[in-house]
């Protein structure tokens, strides 16, 4: 069975965290579902992590719907959620609804991640659930407002900041969304918005008692080239693919594969 976002309301009323982990290819979709994540996140962050961008500006609509549906195959178990790019939902209600209505009919993911929670993102938000689409909101640190907040540094630490993302994490909630992810704000602030909120908070970088938690799988597995402060490597493949391929090298280069035995 299929991860609804009713069941995950159902985890935050049970205490029972609530596990994300981002996605941009088919092969890592099947592998993070197959391991039992609740959430599969087609992050925009798969504009530095699988494209090469600086930041996740650059990506837009059409590369997020090319990585969705490479995800979406892989994947038979979690909810698959697709970040809708930087500029892709912003102006208008209409601009969010082709946008969000083209990633649930070209991608078969089942919901739609947008980031800020100013009263008119609030707005859109509403809008694009009484349309039938389920949105996941995000706030705290924003990575498509990087330039805005003078880099990725962690957000709320005044209380007049931290007013302003509780704030905007009630909107959200008001207009209907099904989860928010907060990231990197302070442990303190996000237990506050945990408890204020009926619907689960997803923490990244932002302590222990989020209802969930997501992390960036290139960070997870220790194939990024740099990590923000907050994540953890469970592992480190850029170490271990190097060692195979440079095995590989090797063996080639000294005629040992293939194995120079076999007809
Ligand atoms: O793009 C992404 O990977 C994200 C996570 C950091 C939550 O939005």
């Amino acid at each position: 069975m299929a991860v609804t976002v009713q069941q995950l309301l159902q985890h935050k009323q049970q205490g029972r965290p609530i596990v994300a982990l981002t996605a941009w290819d088919y092969a890592l979709a099947q592998v993070v579902d197959q391991a039992g994540v609740d959430i599969v996140l087609v992050g925009d962050s798969l504009a530095m992590v699988a494209l090469g961008y600086e930041t996740t500006l650059p990506v837009n609509l059409d590369e997020m719907l090319h990585h969705a549906r490479a995800v979406r195959r892989g994947v038979q178990h979690a909810l698959v959620v697709c970040d809708l790019p930087f500029l892709s939902y912003q102006e208008s209600f209409q601009q969010a609804l082709h946008s969000a209505g083209r990633v649930l009919k070209e991608t078969g993911a089942q919901a739609v991640k947008l980031e800020g929670g100013y009263p008119a993102m609030a707005e859109i938000v509403s809008r694009l659930v009484q349309t039938g689409i389920p949105v996941m909101g995000h706030v705290g640190l924003t990575p498509q407002a990087v330039h805005q907040l003078g880099g990725y540094r962690k957000q709320g630490k005044s209380s007049e900041t931290a007013e302003k993302i509780i704030a905007e994490a009630i909107a959200l909630e008001q207009a209907g969304a099904f989860a928010i992810v907060l990231e990197h704000i302070p442990a303190e602030l996000a237990l506050q918005i945990t408890q204020k909120l009926n619907i689960p908070t997803i923490g990244i970088g932002a302590g222990p008692h989020c209802d969930g938690q997501v992390l960036v799988t290139a960070d997870l597995l220790g194939l990024s080239q740099w990590q923000p402060p907050f994540a953890k490597s469970y592992t480190n493949l850029r170490q271990e693919i190097t060692q195979a391929v440079q095995q590989f090298s090797a063996e080639v280069r000294g005629h040992q594969f293939p194995d120079p035995g076999v007809k």
